[in-house]
């Protein structure tokens, strides 16, 4: 009868509340959370690959995460496990809608055993976007550079990228199906894409073009020089394998002593050294990572890592410049991370000639 509720409707909406609260096994809460069948059968999957052989779920709870910058849905799950012989347990996952390229790296990362990607499950490896089912690593992300970090923090997430990076080390034939990290890469994206068009911006505001006066010259001329320059590190095949090349702090969390690496739609097959310099950001600091890989035999001198990082370096800051540019009103009253970015973008010395 039009107009009549079915009865399950006319139950009281749950409240935020009520959907924190832990509901019994036996009730269908994936039902009253309005979980689709899918996600339910994917975590399933997921939870009796890696968390508990044959087990049942049952949704205790959904919390959307803030999606990050490319607007991807996250949702946190809050699973009660039940093993085939009754044993009670809980866990929690994270489901995301990632690209093809995402999911294929996690998965290809997965089968590595890194330490420092959680593990991964898709029920969907062809589709354009499919859902992807990672492991929770938490909530709390690495530092920002211009705040305080430890050497331990350091280590960590040097280990986890060296051990990324030397996995991968020359394996280009077998990740034929990534994009190449090249000069095409510096002039398109990085100079002209994300840098140009905020620093002409930022450069018509009065107030901030004040703050950025006493660099135009020299960051303009490497902006000019940076694609030339660089293309010998980033040719170099030596240095090449599988690279994140979105290190930022929301994409590195850390939990009990270990570095995760999350968020892969934009890894690259190219030169190791673009993944350091955003959080590695002086020399200093980069020789955690050069420790790191010289642990697992990926031994570079230091002279020879030096110039590489200086010019992976200059690109990092052009890279990200924008978006300390984008509210110039701020930028001008508070330019520390404007000069942040610059100052990778000016540091240190030349390459070596050859
Ligand atoms: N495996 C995970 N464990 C815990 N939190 C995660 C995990 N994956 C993503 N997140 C959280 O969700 C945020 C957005 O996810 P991310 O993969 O970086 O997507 P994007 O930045 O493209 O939206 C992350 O910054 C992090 O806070
Ligand atoms: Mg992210």
């Amino acid at each position: 009868v039009p107009g009549v509720r079915p009865k399950d409707e006319a139950l009281p909406e749950p409240r935020g509340a009520d959907l924190a609260e832990r509901l019994p096994v036996s009730t269908p809460s994936t039902v009253k959370l309005n979980v689709d069948p899918v996600t339910v059968q994917l975590l399933q999957d997921t939870v009796t690959r890696y968390v508990m052989p044959g087990a049942e779920i049952e949704i205790a709870d959904v919390t959307p995460l803030r999606a990050g910058l490319s607007g991807a849905e996250i949702r946190r799950y809050r699973l009660d496990l039940r093993s085939p012989a009754g044993e009670r347990a809980t866990t929690s996952l994270i489901t995301k809608q990632a690209s093809r390229t995402e999911r294929r790296v996690l998965a290809h990362l997965h089968g590595q055993r890194q330490p420092g990607v959680p593990f991964s499950r898709t029920l969907d490896m062809e589709a354009d976007a499919a859902l992807v089912c990672l492991q929770d690593v938490g909530d709390v992300r690495r530092p920002y550079s211009l705040d305080p970090i430890t050497p331990e923090q350091l280590r960590a997430e040097a280990r986890s990228l060296a051990a990324i990076h030397h996995a991968n080390l020359g394996r280009g034939a077998e990740l034929a199906w990534l994009p190449r990290l090249d000069r095409t890469y510096v002039e398109r994206r990085v100079i002209e894409g994300w840098w140009r068009p905020h620093w002409e911006a930022a450069l018509r505001n009065e107030a901030l073009r004040g703050v950025l006066a006493p660099y135009i010259e020299e960051v303009e001329a490497v902006a000019r020089r940076l694609p030339e320059e660089i293309a010998p590190v980033l040719e170099d095949p030596g240095y090449h394998t599988l690279i994140h090349a979105d290190v930022n702090p929301s994409n590195v969390l850390l939990q009990e002593g270990r570095a995760y690496f999350v968020d892969w739609p934009t890894a690259h097959y190219g030169c190791l050294f673009v993944d350091l310099p955003h959080h590695f950001c002086s020399l200093e600091q980069a020789e955690y990572c050069r420790q790191a890989l010289a642990e697992r035999r990926v031994e570079i001198e230091a002279p020879e890592f030096e110039w590489r990082y200086r010019l992976a370096a200059r690109m990092i800051g052009l890279r990200y410049l924008w978006w300390t540019l984008e509210d110039a009103g701020a930028a001008a009253r508070d330019p520390r991370w404007v000069l942040h970015y610059i100052g990778m973008i000016t540091a240190g010395a030349m390459p070596a000639a050859g």
